[in-house]
């Protein structure tokens, strides 16, 4: 089986069964970075540029990791030591990058729909590393990975997610993963970090915390946005941590093996205690090894591959 698209943009409308083939792709990818050499030459010959217009950590290294796993020839671009600074915009940027013959571009941008912008001036096969508050789709399938990996299945656990859904482009990817893969999928937060309407994706919608966390299996907290504490979200940070920030406290309201997950970087005391995130039940740093096997198998089958590699 193959993907539909040479893009990945997002999860929304993406079926179970790609889902579950990139998934089931990155299970071997997984294996052969835990071997003592953690390298194959699945991509020789590929050439992929990084264009980051935006601060990462975790995606960017976890993106360059996967394609150098894969043996492709790795550009990295920063757009604050580029010619962005002198004025270039995003399309000459692009167009003159392809001009020098590569064949896939993992874009991060602060504005939505960047990605989409990008498969109509290039013909590269594009990969959307997180643009604006629309879509972060490494991010929700690594998310699912791990997931599956822990309960051996997705379907009919809780997932809740807690925080800043409205600017949270890891919550709108998360909710159309996890509710294609059959997950019942709550969101919570205050009323201004909610979208207008969003239980309309089939979600369930809390005001309380606690009342959201009730038999809850997994619960993903997001961060904070920091950022944004100027646009009058929040009357403060330490009335968020009160209502809805993840204590030890509130976890007895979760069903027994539950999972504490957060997409980082972490307000540490903010949205979540350091008891918690560095706790027994946290898949934090989980994650982040599975998103170097994810994008490893996303790079791997948007280049053409096909089923589970051997
Ligand atoms: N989860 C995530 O996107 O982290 P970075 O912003 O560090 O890439």
């Amino acid at each position: 089986m193959k993907l539909r698209s040479k893009h990945l943009l997002g999860l929304e409308g993406m079926t179970k069964e790609e889902i579950t083939l990139i998934l089931d792709t990155a299970e071997p990818f997984k294996e052969i970075l835990e071997r003592p050499i953690r390298i194959v030459p699945t991509l020789r010959g590929v050439t992929v540029v990084n264009l980051f217009y935006e601060p990462s950590t975790r995606t960017r290294i976890s993106f360059e990791l996967a394609e150098k796993r894969l043996s492709a020839e790795v550009i990295s671009f920063s757009a604050t030591t580029s010619s962005v600074k002198k004025g270039e915009t995003l399309k000459d940027t692009v167009r003159n990058i392809e001009a020098m013959k590569i064949d896939m571009v993992v874009v991060r941008h602060q504005c939505s729909g960047v990605p989409y912008f990008l498969t109509q001036c290039l013909d590269s096969s594009i990969i959307n590393a997180g643009d604006g508050a629309h879509e972060h789709p490494t991010q929700a399938l690594l998310d699912l990975f791990t997931i599956r990996e822990k309960y051996k299945k997705i379907r009919g656990l809780k997932v809740v997610i807690v925080g800043d859904i409205k600017y949270s482009r890891v919550a709108r990817s998360d909710i159309w993963g996890f509710t294609t893969m059959g997950a019942k999928v709550a969101v919570c937060g205050p009323t201004t970090l909610l979208p207008y309407e969003i239980e309309k994706m089939g979600i369930e919608v809390h005001h309380d915390v606690d009342e959201a966390l009730e038999g809850a299996d997994v619960v993903n907290v997001l961060r904070i946005q920091l950022e944004r504490q100027k646009g009058g979200f929040l009357p403060s940070l330490r009335e968020y941590t009160n209502k809805f920030g993840i204590n030890v406290d509130r976890l007895k309201r979760l069903n027994e093996n539950f999972t504490i997950m957060h997409p980082g970087p972490i307000n540490r005391g903010v949205e979540i205690t350091p008891e918690v995130a560095d706790g027994p039940y946290s898949v934090i740093l989980n994650q982040v090894t599975n998103g170097v096997a994810i994008r490893m198998a996303v790079l791997y089958l948007l280049s053409g591959g096909e089923g589970k590699v051997e």
